[in-house]
């Protein structure tokens, strides 16, 4: 099964200003719902609580500290599913990542939620495809196999 991470982030490296903040500037979010729908969504609590409106059409399962990154996995039968946040849910999966779709924003937030809250590996990633999210204000979403 195909691991994607999927993330806004800013030009340093954050998708969030704090572990409460519900994403407002990102610009990707038609995205995310195309590509999500149909498949597994799974996300930290504090995500969950930060999203507005119920994400529907998709299995979101919501990721507690004590759950187990593989066990969550192993329970799943789909072709694919993703990884959407926040930074200590990702950096739980990390290791499981088979791709990554990442959206970066002219922003810089200086501090904050970084994409992968604690340290992981190092990881080598090979450009699939660029998709035009804004072209105007130079928005793209770089989907990336992991090595
Ligand atoms: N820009 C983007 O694309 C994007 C995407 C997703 C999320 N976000 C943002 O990311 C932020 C949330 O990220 P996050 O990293 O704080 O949380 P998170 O990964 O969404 O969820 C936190 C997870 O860690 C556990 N946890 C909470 N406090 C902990 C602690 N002190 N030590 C260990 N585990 C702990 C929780 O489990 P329990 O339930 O057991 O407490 C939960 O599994 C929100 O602002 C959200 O809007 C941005």
């Amino acid at each position: 099964m195909d691991v994607v991470l999927i993330a806004a982030v800013t030009q340093d490296g954050f998708i969030a200003r704090h572990e409460h903040e519900t994403v407002t500037w990102s610009k990707d979010l038609h995205i995310f719902q195309e590509q999500t729908a149909g498949f597994p969504v799974i996300m930290g609590s504090n995500t969950f609580k930060c999203i507005p409106i119920p994400l529907t059409g998709r299995n979101v399962i919501i990721a507690h500290r004590n759950d187990k990154p593989k066990d969550i996995l192993k329970d799943l039968s789909a072709e694919k599913c993703f990884i959407a946040g926040g930074g200590k849910t990702n950096a739980r999966f990390s290791d499981l990542l088979t791709h990554a779709h990442l959206t970066p924003h002219p922003l810089i937030f200086g501090g904050g939620i970084p994409l992968f809250s604690e340290p992981i590996k190092e990881k080598n990633l090979v450009l699939k495809k660029k998709i035009s999210v804004v072209p105007d204000l130079g928005i793209y979403q770089y989907q990336y196999k992991i090595k």
